[in-house]
């Protein structure tokens, strides 16, 4: 089959890459982005993936996928369009759709009838029956619209795709159903076969019950800390629960991401709008927000004036493995630093050019971790890299003014820091 991808973000272009990397479907991928698309032709990928540029490289060099900004190049012929393009957030929460409609309406325009179109973006609860009608609504042709959403996770993309856990098809008829089928041919993972709400749900859920289970950490590791228990000991003593699960019990400073933060508010918005409050939900988005300012909030119990202080943030991205930056705590707390007229240094080993598009020359980027802590008095650690975990107590010792560690993702041995003279402070963990 000839597949059409809209949209050349994460999902877009791994789902592109991974469907072309199976053999069985040409695949195109159309952006409105010149530069984007221009790069992917010569082989480069636009974003920072473990895999991707090897997949890409050799999936282009087959001729098993192609890019292009025609979109009726990619959509004449096409007979499965999936649309994975942004749902980026409104102001008060709720999935702002443009973009998904700018799609179909083009869709209508160019495709031809009986093409099947695909959501993969994350949508609420009725974006497919009210997309289907939208585009049928702006042609003759017949337009059949199905979920499949997604469920990789950035820095760990193609695998999470090439052995997804589950494949969610939420169809409306049989033919739908066997075309995704068809898709999906060459991928070793269970199909979950639903109706449409119940797939847009089931990636929502699953994405909101992840947030709720890092906040859930983050409330019990609050509490440890008042009581005298160890975060790390009662996770550890959680997971062997097979009810419970020994993922996504670390807590820190909390979630980032372009996901967890915009799908916990959008299923909010959602429920909020149809009536009913969700209030595992609420409480898991009241959480997280204070517990990105943990370590700050903990320094200022130690430091009272940041005036002209040199302070050093390790870690930028909202987790490791990726250079985006999209909520990550560092962001947050960079602010609160800059605002107390801080004399900011950070290092990250990927997400520094990114963190220059926010806060240009207003903080001071080290290309070496030993330069970014030389002579500061305060260090926060906000991203898990290796070569931030691997840092020993002598490093903090040797370069810092002021030897005082504040540990967003419990990076260190707390014995190991405190004996050796460092004031150390990490989440929820005690010595
Ligand atoms: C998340 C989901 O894991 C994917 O399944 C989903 O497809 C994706 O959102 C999406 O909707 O597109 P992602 O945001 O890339 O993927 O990253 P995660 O690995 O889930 O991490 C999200 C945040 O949770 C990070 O800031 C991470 O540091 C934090 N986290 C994760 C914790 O604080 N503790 C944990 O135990 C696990």
């Amino acid at each position: 089959m000839k597949v059409a991808i809209a949209g050349t973000g994460y999902v877009g272009l791994v789902t592109g890459v991974c469907i072309a990397h199976m053999g069985y479907h040409d695949v195109v991928c159309t952006d409105i982005n010149k530069d984007r698309i221009e790069k992917l032709n010569n082989k480069i990928s636009p974003i920072y993936e473990k895999d991707l540029d090897e997949f890409l490289e050799r999936e282009v060099d087959r001729g098993s996928i192609t890019f292009t900004t025609d979109e009726k190049k990619a959509y004449e012929d096409s007979d499965v369009i999936f649309i994975a393009v942004g749902t980026p957030e409104r102001t008060d929460g709720s999935a702002n759709l443009e973009y998904i409609k700018k799609v179909a309406k083009s869709i209508a325009k160019y495709s031809k009838s009986g093409c099947l179109v695909v959501i993969k973006s994350t949508v609420p609860v009725g974006t497919n029956d009210e997309i289907e009608k939208y585009i049928n609504s702006k042609s003759e042709k017949i337009f059949e619209v199905a979920s499949n959403p997604e469920f990789l996770a950035q820095g760990t993309a193609i695998d999470d795709t090439i052995n997804a856990r589950r494949i969610v098809l939420g169809v409306e008829s049989e033919d739908a159903k066997n075309k995704l089928e068809e898709i999906y041919k060459g991928f070793n993972s269970p199909i979950i076969v639903t109706n449409r709400r119940s797939a847009e749900m089931i990636k929502y859920a699953s994405n909101d019950f992840l947030a709720l289970k890092i906040s859930y950490m983050s409330d019990i590791a609050n509490l440890c800390e008042i009581v005298g228990a160890d975060i790390e000991e009662v996770a550890l003593g959680m997971s062997y629960d097979d009810r419970i699960g020994a993922k996504f019990l670390r807590a820190g400073i909390g979630y980032g991401g372009s996901c967890f933060p915009k799908d916990t508010k959008a299923l909010h918005w959602l429920s909020n709008s149809n009536g009913y409050e969700l209030k595992t939900i609420k409480a898991a988005i009241e959480i997280n927000e204070a517990q990105k300012l943990k370590l700050v909030r903990e320094a200022d119990k130690d430091i009272d004036s940041f005036e002209g202080m040199k302070v050093c943030v390790l870690g930028l991205t909202y987790k490791p493995g990726t250079d985006d930056l999209r909520e990550a705590p560092s962001i947050v707390n960079i602010k609160y630093l800059i605002e107390r007229n801080a004399e900011i240094h950070v290092y990250d080993p990927v997400g520094m050019n990114n963190m220059k598009k926010i806060f240009s020359d207003k903080i001071i980027y080290d290309d070496d971790i030993e330069d970014a802590l030389r002579g500061s008095e305060a260090c926060f650690v906000m991203t898990e890299w290796k070569e931030i975990r691997d840092l020993t107590p002598e490093i903090f010792l040797e370069n810092m003014r002021v030897p005082r560690v504040y540990d967003g993702r419990n990076c260190y041995d707390v014995d190991e820091m405190l004996d050796k003279g460092i004031k150390y402070y990490s989440i929820g963990r005690t010595r």
